[in-house]
């Protein structure tokens, strides 16, 4: 059966990956973007199937994002599941080591990643779950988190921070929304091979995992879809590694 999902930060990387995998098996997407809306598009263009729609809006603001709610459950003739991937995520210009950046900047990157990353997943996860028990049907919510939440991101310690409190945030819903039918679980990805990290792989990346290798954004997607499934429900409240054994949780 046919069901509506709405992945957030489907522009590239790991969003345009799940986007693909749920519409391989005949799923009704809502492609979110923030600003790349030409990526964006030609995401939404490479689709298979149909139904699917475009769906822009800044998570950081709490009125977009029940705007963007509001578009994909109409566009889609409801959205059964949601995929919170979208998120400020590392790199040079979102770095902010204690010993290296000044007050101002810490503070301003704080601000943006927490209302990115936890905010804007907060509050889509709010409005979808309101729209799912208000139609009386089940839903799925999927969180991408981080490896980082659990390894540590010291230049980057908003980011881990973030993943950890958004880890925690699908747990505290797994349990306030099984009595409506609605499953709630999260991946922690290691380094995954996305646009915006291929300049960053070397043999180092590689090495943290015995496998010698990163991890592909097609294998993020392959456990979202499973995750999202029928199923997958007795999995709620998870949070499941996908690093390739380059970090053990005991
Ligand atoms: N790649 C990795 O190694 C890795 C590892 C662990 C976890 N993850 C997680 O996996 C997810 C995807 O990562 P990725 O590498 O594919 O990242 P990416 O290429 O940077 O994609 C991030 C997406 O989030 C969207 N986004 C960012 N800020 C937004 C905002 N304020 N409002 C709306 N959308 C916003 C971007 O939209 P626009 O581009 O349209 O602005 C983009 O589509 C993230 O949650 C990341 O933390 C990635």
């Amino acid at each position: 059966m046919s069901r509506g999902v709405l992945v957030t930060g489907a522009s590239r990387g790991i969003g345009r990956a799940v986007a693909t995998a749920f519409a391989a098996r005949g799923d009704r997407i809502a492609v979110h973007y923030g600003h790349r809306a030409a990526d964006a598009e030609e995401t939404l263009k490479a689709l298979p199937g149909e139904g699917h729609v475009l769906i822009g809006g800044d998570l950081a603001d709490p009125e977009a994002a029940r705007k963007i709610a509001d578009a994909a459950e109409a566009g889609l003739g409801g959205v059964d599941v949601l995929v919170n991937n979208a998120a400020v995520a590392t790199s040079p210009e979102t770095a902010h080591p204690v010993a290296g950046v000044s007050y101002a900047d810490w503070q301003r990157i704080w601000r943006r990643t927490v209302d990115v990353n936890l905010l804007g997943a907060a509050n889509l996860s709010y409005c979808v779950a309101r729209h799912l028990i208000g139609r009386g049907v089940p839903g799925r919510i999927v969180n991408i988190g981080s490896r980082g939440a659990f390894k540590g991101e010291p230049d980057h310690p908003a980011y881990g921070a973030s993943k950890a409190a958004l880890h925690a945030l699908g747990q505290s819903l797994a349990v306030s929304l099984a009595p409506h039918g609605i499953s709630v679980t999260s991946v922690a990805p290691g380094f995954t091979a996305t646009e915006r990290v291929a300049a960053r792989i070397d043999d180092d990346l590689r090495a943290q995992s015995p496998f010698g290798r990163v991890g592909t954004p097609e294998e993020v997607a392959a456990a979202v879809v499973y995750l999202a499934s029928a199923e997958a429900t007795w999995a709620s409240g998870a949070i499941l590694d996908l690093n390739g054994a380059s970090h053990l949780r005991m």
